[in-house]
């Protein structure tokens, strides 16, 4: 049996930190407010000219040469994202200019579970035996289309901008145990309108964005938080304990539960509920707030980076976002 082992990891920010302190001078918001409410203490933002396509490709070679590979070895790319470059082609197709060669590529749009949902596709990729090794990228430049103005700062005080990458390889050593043992997928189209940007969108006649949709800021995100919020603390856990059970994982037998940084109050909630004690768990929001389909690959770097993720360890990994689409999965590394 083919195996889908992660082999390497990379993350990349932009220089550029924009504090809580740096908000209260664009919006009536405050420190403390942003703090208390989401954990996060500061974001990370573009400077101008810098493309969703430079983040992913900094994250992307790191990950490349982290699984000891050089990137005309990678067979097919998937990256994850809710902003992209351009309206199309995706930004997967910048970023394999970059990386050079003629590898197919795509984008997936899942939001913030939108690593998760790629992930799911590249182990399902390396397990059929049609490619065998698979870069999957999550990334995204939220800065450029957020309102950081009173009227938005619900939504803009909560997102950052970043990469993550990781780089998914088929197994078949008789002897290995590294694998990707399971990925469940969710979604429920019903809550669509509860977090969402609606335009520019074919939706739209007869064009797609008017001086009207812009002045009435419907190109801008909007979200009911609360609803949002509830409906993330009951499906993480569903979503977790389902992958545990499908992976044949015991709870107390993972190493490590990384969940999408939307809200240090959801993590921990869910945390709670599911009687995972604090250091099994870590988070960054604090650092770079939500970075949506960049956050958990952004998250597994750092962990390996430090010593949290070694040879053997099992990891749970459980997202929530807009859509509404959810998603777990178990991967022994
Ligand atoms: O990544 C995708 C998934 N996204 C999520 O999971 C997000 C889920 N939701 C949340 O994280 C939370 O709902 C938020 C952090 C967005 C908001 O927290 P909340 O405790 O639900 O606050 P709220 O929206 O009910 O707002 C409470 C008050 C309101 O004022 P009034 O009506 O009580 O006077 C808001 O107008 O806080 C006000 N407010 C703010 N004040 C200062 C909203 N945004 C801000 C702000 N600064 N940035």
């Amino acid at each position: 049996m083919i195996r889908a082992k992660i082999t390497g990891t990379g993350m990349y920010v932009p220089d550029r930190v924009v504090t809580n302190k740096d908000l209260e001078q664009l919006m009536d918001t405050s420190d403390e407010w942003i703090r208390q409410r989401s954990g996060i203490e500061q974001r990370h933002y573009v400077e101008p000219g810098q493309l969703p396509s430079d983040l992913a490709e900094a994250a992307a070679r790191q990950a490349i040469e982290d699984a000891g590979l050089e990137p005309d070895q990678i067979d097919c790319i998937v990256l994850a994202t809710l902003s992209p470059e351009a309206e199309f082609p995706g930004t997967s197709f910048f970023l394999q200019e970059r990386l050079g060669g003629h590898v197919p590529c795509f984008d997936l749009k899942a939001q913030c579970s939108g690593f998760l949902y790629s992930l799911g596709v590249a182990r399902s990729f390396v397990k059929s035996g049609q490619y065998k090794r698979v870069l999957v990228v999550g990334c995204e430049v939220h800065s450029t289309g957020i309102d950081l103005t009173t009227e938005g700062r619900d939504v803009a005080v909560l997102f950052g901008d970043g990469a993550g990458a990781i780089v998914v390889e088929a197994d078949d050593d008789p002897d290995g145990r590294s694998d990707i043992l399971s990925v469940v997928l969710h979604a429920e189209g019903k809550y669509a309108k509860k977090l969402w940007i609606e335009a520019p969108g074919s939706g739209f006649q007869p064009t797609r964005i008017t001086q009207e949709l812009i002045e009435e800021k419907r190109h801008f995100p909007r979200m009911q938080g609360k609803f949002v919020f509830k409906h993330a603390v009951t499906r993480m856990p569903e979503a977790l304990r389902e992958a545990l059970d499908e992976a044949g994982i015991k709870q107390p037998d993972v190493d490590l539960f990384l969940f999408h940084q939307a809200n240090l109050r959801i993590n921990e909630f869910v945390a709670n509920a599911m009687e995972i004690p604090p250091e099994k768990t870590r988070n960054n929001m604090q650092r770079y707030g939500n970075c949506s389909a960049a956050s958990i690959p952004m998250l597994i770097a750092e962990a390996r980076r430090e010593g949290s993720i070694e040879p053997g360890s099992i990891v749970s990994m459980t997202g929530f976002g807009s859509g509404f689409s959810w998603a777990s999965a178990v991967v022994r590394w």
